[in-house]
């Protein structure tokens, strides 16, 4: 422990030491005057800041300061760059300094199970791979500034229904290998300052008392070394919180968590080493925090809002472009509709709310790059779901007059935010009713999306166009229009699964429960796990995206043949730029297990890369896959497991597009533990080569010159041997009319047990 703050914790009370894991108000830590103790400030997060100098709240009602809102995960995931993000870090990382602004309330992790849930804009991927990758290289950037961020909301706060009681039950694999597995590597590589606890349960427990969570995975198998934050309101009963690892309740609840830390410590009922620790770890960062402070003044706005535009144009994902309908010429005759276009939506609703410097709006911004006045047409109404005849009409006759209709649609802001869930993926109807008005008149039509997470689009094969713009932030509005006329190839890919109707989902039977409980019966089939192995047909796969030019894959070499679980796997291919114009390629490398014994999806995610391409151009990916990429978690050893046997390396431009595939053999450097028991079946002790042999052996011994053994000599009675496969140790007593006593077939588990 660092020597200062070891001589700050000798001296303080435990009053003391209960105040400084107590917030003092919204946004801020306690101050210790007498000790010099001082306070910092922590604000929303995570696509902007959402700092609040007076009349505080969590719900995003009250204004914050202007900030620069940049597109939200569900965006910038679909980037796939980790480059990006951790530009988008840093810049965030200046605006916190700037403010004043110590920790950064974000990124989020949790994993889209549903695309209901209200919150996904706010949110990576369906697949912890790509979440913690991004996520990553976020906190990398922001941290570099020397500024916090906040890890959110540990663990499994999947759903905004009920979401302060809920109790997710999750079975332990899959907690481990889809929930946890987001928040894991950023932790481990990245380091995030602080880590947010959920509001809901976790298998029976609270997360803000959760010391498996909090203690054991996070602290001590993951090594986290900062503290962890009630999410805003999240403390069920304080003193429980800090004997769990809950280092800061926040905000301030006014002198009840103080008091309830306090209380237990002097009835004997919360050690006063556990509240050193957490006040040890809340000090640590109070005092990295004020270190790290510059005197940053001011940050650059207009590079800022520029930054936030080419972001959010190297996400968005253009899902369809039927006879390249686009990109547009400037030349072209064309029209836009819908409000969107000048009204746009480009952020979530709730505690991520950023009162932005600047908006641009799609429409203005496609003027900019033509000639005279671009014909408009509001075509519905964003207040209501109703459709309205005059609006639609107007929208005909421009449609009628012009070649090409480019139409805004999605969500309105009521349709999705934090604090509740969508009850259907449909958008409003007055909007699909103006799609196919407008496509009776005029069948050049692209649809330019704005929402927070998956649709469902009626209209799909009606249309020419689709551009899945997202929440694309404050300069979403001109990064459309650069799309739209080409100045950027369109690069990104979803990263989650657009589902054909909302009951293909596999939560869509369990979510969002059953009063204060979500069961996750779909287990580690979330997202493309499932639709992949079930064979379902998604509107848009996972990894889906299309561009401007094309790019051929080729030459997959895997440098070995043959590894172990403890040795790495290097490979490497060719990507070509086969089209006339530059662009980029997200290159995706799942692993497949196609003999696996243990259940698992038909493939997962374990790499990817995003290169940049100029026509003509070729380059060399490289990829370097570990341990992980081959193994499942596996709960008889608590550990992550590979089992030995060939795994298929898939290289896919989206997870329905594999172009290369080779297959390399890993082995296990680890032995299971057998565990013989009179009710092992003798299937599961024959299936290895070396079992088979110890327990024809014993068979021979046991049952020498039995009928049965003369027939399981026999070597055609493939029935005979079917049968055994699945007959447990002690039905040997009765099948060979006994010939081998129970007493014998003990002795026989017992062997087994030592033996094998
Ligand atoms: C949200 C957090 C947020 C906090 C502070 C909570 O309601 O769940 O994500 O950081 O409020 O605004």
């Amino acid at each position: 422990m660092n020597q200062k703050i070891k001589d700050l914790l000798s001296q303080m009370t435990v009053e003391e030491k209960a105040e400084i894991c107590s917030g003092a108000s919204w946004w801020k830590t306690a101050a210790i005057d007498r000790l010099e103790i001082p306070e910092i400030m922590m604000s929303d997060g995570p696509h902007g800041l959402r700092t609040q100098p007076d009349d505080a709240d969590h719900l995003g009602i009250n204004e914050s300061i202007k900030a620069i809102c940049f597109p939200t995960a569900s965006a910038t995931a679909c980037s796939w760059d980790r480059n990006l993000l951790n530009k988008m870090g840093e810049a965030l990382g200046e605006e916190a300094q700037t403010e004043g602004v110590h920790i950064l309330l974000g990124p989020g992790v949790n994993i889209k199970r549903s695309p209901l849930c209200g919150r996904n804009f706010e949110y990576f991927s369906e697949d912890p791979l790509l979440a913690s990758e991004l996520a990553t290289e976020f906190v990398k950037g922001v941290q570099s500034l020397g500024v916090g961020t906040s890890l959110k909301h540990f663990a499994a706060n999947n759903q905004e229904h009920r979401r302060l009681t809920v109790d997710a039950q999750i079975d332990e694999r899959t907690l481990r290998e889809i929930y946890l597995s987001a928040f894991e590597k950023v932790v481990k590589e990245a380091q995030p300052w602080t880590v947010m606890c959920a509001y809901n349960k976790v298998n029976g427990t609270h997360a803000s008392e959760h010391k498996r969570l909090l203690t054991d995975i996070l602290k001590e198998e993951w090594g986290h070394q900062g503290f962890v934050v009630s999410d805003w309101g999240a403390v069920n009963y304080r003193d429980k919180g800090i004997a769990a690892g809950l280092e800061l309740e926040m905000p301030s609840s006014h002198g009840d968590g103080k008091k309830a830390i306090i209380d237990a410590v002097e009835a004997g009922n919360l050690s006063e080493d556990s509240l050193n620790r957490a006040a040890e770890r809340v000090l640590k960062i109070v005092f990295k925090a004020i270190e790290n402070e510059t005197d940053y003044l001011n940050y650059n706005k207009d590079q800022h809002h520029k930054l936030a535009r080419e972001i959010a144009a190297d996400s968005m994902v253009l899902l369809k472009n039927k006879n390249q309908i686009l990109p547009l010429s400037e030349k072209e005759s064309f029209g836009v509709v819908g409000a969107f276009a000048k009204k746009p939506r480009f952020q979530g609703g709730g505690s991520s709310h950023i009162n932005p410097y600047q908006i641009d709006k799609a429409y203005e911004e496609i003027n900019k790059f033509i000639e005279g006045e671009l014909p408009y047409a509001e075509g519905y109404s964003l207040e209501s779901d109703q459709d309205d005849a005059k609006l639609i009409a107007s929208a005909k006759e421009l449609a009628e007059k012009v070649e090409k209709v480019i139409i805004f649609a999605g969500l309105p802001d009521r349709y999705e935010s934090e604090g509740y869930d969508r009850d259907t993926l449909a958008i409003p109807p007055n909007q699909n009713r103006l799609i196919e008005e407008i496509l009776e008149v005029n069948k050049n039509v692209v649809v330019v999306l704005s929402n927070g997470s998956p649709i469902i689009m009626p209209w799909l094969d009606k249309v020419k166009g689709v551009l899945e713009g997202y929440l694309a932030g404050q300069a979403g509005g001109g990064a459309v229009a650069d799309i739209l006329f080409g100045h950027v190839n369109p690069s990104g890919k979803l990263a989650e699964t657009f589902p054909q109707k909302l009951s293909d989902n596999p939560s869509y039977l369990f979510f969002p429960g059953e009063k204060d409980t979500v069961e996750y019966r779909e287990g580690i089939f979330v997202g493309y796990r499932y639709y992949d192995s079930k064979k379902v047909e998604p509107l848009f796969p996972f990894g889906y995206g299309l561009s401007y030019t094309d790019f051929e894959y080729s030459d997959l070499k895997l440098m070995k043949q043959e590894i172990t679980d403890k040795e790495t796997l290097n490979l490497r291919l060719k990507v070509k730029n086969t089209g006339e114009i530059y662009g980029k390629e997200v290159i995706q490398l799942y692993v497949s297990d196609p003999e696996s014994t243990v259940i698992k999806p038909a493939k997962e995610l374990k790499e990817f890369a995003k290169i940049e391409l100029e026509p003509g151009q070729e380059k060399i990916v490289e990829f370097e896959l570990d341990k992980r990429a081959f193994a499942y978690y596996n709960t008889e050893i608590d550990d992550w497991y590979v089992e030995s046997g060939d795994y298929e390396i898939l290289i896919g431009a989206s997870s329905r597009d594999i172009r290369l595939v080779e297959t390399v053999k890993v082995k296990s450097t680890v032995e299971l533990p057998n565990q013989y028991t009179i009710n092992t079946n003798i299937g599961d002790i024959t299936a290895n080569p070396e079992g088979q042999k110890y327990f024809n052996q014993l068979l021979s011994e046991y049952l020498k010159g039995s009928e049965l053994m003369e027939r399981l000599e026999n070597r055609d009675d493939e029935m005979l041997e079917a049968m055994l496969k699945y007959m447990p140790l002690r039905s040997l007593a009765m099948f060979s009319e006994g010939v081998v006593s129970r007493e014998e077939i003990e002795e026989m588990v017992d062997k087994l047990n030592k033996n094998l």
